[in-house]
Formats: C-alpha cells, structure tokens, sequence
C-alpha cells in the first residue's frame, strides 16, 4: 500500500531513520494509512504555529517516534517545557504534567489534546488536605511529588519526581518530611536516605497491580532476564528488581547495559517504545496499561493543533505559588 505524503526531515536517531519511517515500524499496515495523514498533518501544523509536541515515555509508538519533538519522563519533560522558545507546546502526555508546564512557562500556549487525561494518584489529594497534614504536622517540609494538581502544588515548600526525589528530600537537611501523594515512591525515597516519612496512602492504578511474586515468576519463566522497576511499584517489588529508577532512568539502564533479556515493570508503551532503539534486547512484555495516558491519540493530538484546544489555565495566584515548589525542585540535580 502507498501513501502520497511529504516525509518530514527531521532524523531522529542515530539510525538515520525519520519520525514516519520509525512510526510506520510499530503500526500494523491496516493502521497505518489514518496515522500516516494524521502525522503529515502534525508536522505541518507545528510548523505554522510554531508548536512542539512533548511526550511522555507512556505514550504509544505512533506518537513517541511519529510525531515528538521530544521525549522523555515527568522531570526531563518540565525542564524541556522550560527551555523551548516555541510558542505552543502540545503535551502528549496526562493533565498534572500539562499543567506543569504551564506552571514554568506562563506566557506559552500549553495544549492538552485531551483535558480528561487524568492520573488517579494526583486525584487522591487535594489542596485542603495537604493544608491539614501540615496543621497536624506543624514545622515538617512537605514535598510533592508532580503527579499532584497545580493546587496542590502551591500548598507544599517544594515538588519532585521520581528521577529525583532522592536528591530533593536529601536537599532539605531535615530528619522529617511529609511526602504525597504515593506512598510507595515515598517508601522508597525513606529507604535511601534514611529521613523519617509521613505518608499519603495514594499509589498509581498501574503501578500497585505487580506484585513481587509477578517478578519471582519472570525470574523463573525466563533465566538470566534483568528486571528494571518504577518506584511507584510496591516494597516487595522493589525489593526484587535489579534497577530501579524513573522512565527515563530505566530507557538509560537498558541502552547503557543492553541487557539480553530485560522486563521493565511499568507502564506497557514504554518497552514498545524502547524495543525500537535497541534491536537485540529481548523485552519480556507484562502488560498493565495506564488508561489516562492512553486517552492521548493521533488523532486528538491533530485536532488539538487545528482548534488551538483546549489549552491549560490555571489561577494566576495558584500558578505562582505552584511555581515556587516547581523552581526549587528544576534547581535541584538528578536525572
Ligand atoms: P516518570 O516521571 O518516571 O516518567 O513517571 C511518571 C508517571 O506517571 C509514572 O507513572
Ligand atoms: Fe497516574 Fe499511574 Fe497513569 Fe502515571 S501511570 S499517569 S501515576 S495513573
């Protein structure tokens, strides 16, 4: 089957292959003459509004290699928002990381494709119940990780991510901190650093279904496979895997190592994405899929670009006082 449409020029990697010819790899052919439009028509309207796309690492092949400017986990993302001189950024990606980047870049026009993107973790909390943890912890640092409304990013001293809330809570100097909303990314950071944590009982709806008999049975079934975990994954898997880090520490791990065999134990884009980029690693593939994030099409990324919808407002005196937690933590290193 042929399609009539203008390659874009970018190149994207050392492959030398462009973001149509990668795209067209992952799709079955029957999918592949609406994306091949649709990504035609992405790359056209970037160009004439002066827009990129960001997209987090969760987001499907078509739109990771079809049609980003950039990629890359919740950290990475909030610092490229920061630095672009666009004018539009469409975020491929949920609503709190959208809503980031409005926070760090507040003159830009930032798009959500689709604003129902939510996360069920920053749905756990509010901006009302973080004034009450600090009341009953009076004098505690209160760190948030970003997957928490802008709301709730004003009430709390500073923000990270899972690629650096060891170094955040470390940056603070106290013995104490209250860390919301996941309660396994705070355990987590509580067994590195050895400061005390208070925690929010949230946890992500994707994260918390591997269990660490899940990983015991990949051990099992498939001999010599490394096993790469998110720390929004419970203890007892944690404490099974081999690595542990944000999305873009584990696309690090497996093109720094180049493992034979490797599972990464999140979210299911993220080994359909990596596997392109390093041929000859084997992905054992478990798949617990993130239905916010998969909200995020082609299709609505087009649309988004056509109407100039529906763009990202958030209450001036919220967004700047979100914006002190943000900047504290992009001042802060980790990767
Ligand atoms: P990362 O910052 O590691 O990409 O994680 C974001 C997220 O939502 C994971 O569930
Ligand atoms: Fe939220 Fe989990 Fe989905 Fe990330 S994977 S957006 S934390 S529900």
């Amino acid at each position: 089957m042929s399609t009539r449409i203008k390659l874009p020029l970018r190149v994207t990697e050392a492959d030398g292959a462009t973001p149509l010819e990668r795209a067209k790899s992952t799709l079955p052919e029957i999918e592949w003459v609406a994306a091949a439009d649709d990504i035609a028509a992405i790359w056209r309207l970037k160009a004439e509004r002066n827009a990129i796309v960001l997209a987090h690492n969760y987001m499907t092949p078509d739109i990771y290699h079809g049609v980003a400017d950039f990629t890359g986990d919740s950290l990475g993302l909030a610092r490229l928002a920061e630095q672009t001189d666009a004018d539009v950024i469409v975020f491929a990606g949920v609503h709190f990381m959208a809503e980031t980047a409005k926070i760090t870049c507040p003159d830009k026009t930032v798009l959500i494709p689709d604003p129902l993107a939510g996360c069920s973790l920053a749905e756990s909390i509010t901006g009302a119940d973080v004034r009450l943890l600090r009341e009953r912890y009076p004098g505690v640092p209160v760190v948030a990780y970003v997957n928490t409304s802008a709301e709730v990013k004003a009430e709390v001293d500073i923000c990270c991510t899972s690629g650096n809330a060891v170094e955040v809570v470390e940056s603070l100097g106290s013995d104490r901190v209250i860390f919301l909303p996941d309660q396994y990314l705070g355990r987590w950071v509580a067994s590195q650093t050895g400061t005390e944590v208070i925690l929010w009982e949230g946890s992500c709806m994707v994260h918390d279904r591997f269990t660490g008999d899940d990983l015991r049975r990949y051990r099992a079934d498939t001999p010599g496979v490394e096993i790469i975990a998110h720390p929004e994954c419970p203890p007892d898997v944690l404490a099974e895997a081999d690595f542990v880090g944000s999305t873009a520490g584990m696309i690090g791990f497996v093109k720094d190592r180049r493992p034979d065999r490797v599972v990464m134990v999140t979210e299911c884009s993220m080994a359909d994405n990596v596997a392109l980029e390093v041929p000859g690693v084997e992905f054992v593939r478990p798949c617990n899929l993130c239905p916010h994030m998969k909200r995020i099409t082609l299709a609505k990324i087009r649309h988004s670009l056509e109407t100039m919808t529906t763009a990202v407002e958030i209450d001036v005196d919220v967004a700047e006082r979100a914006r002190l937690s943000v900047d504290r933590m992009l001042a802060i290193g980790g990767r």
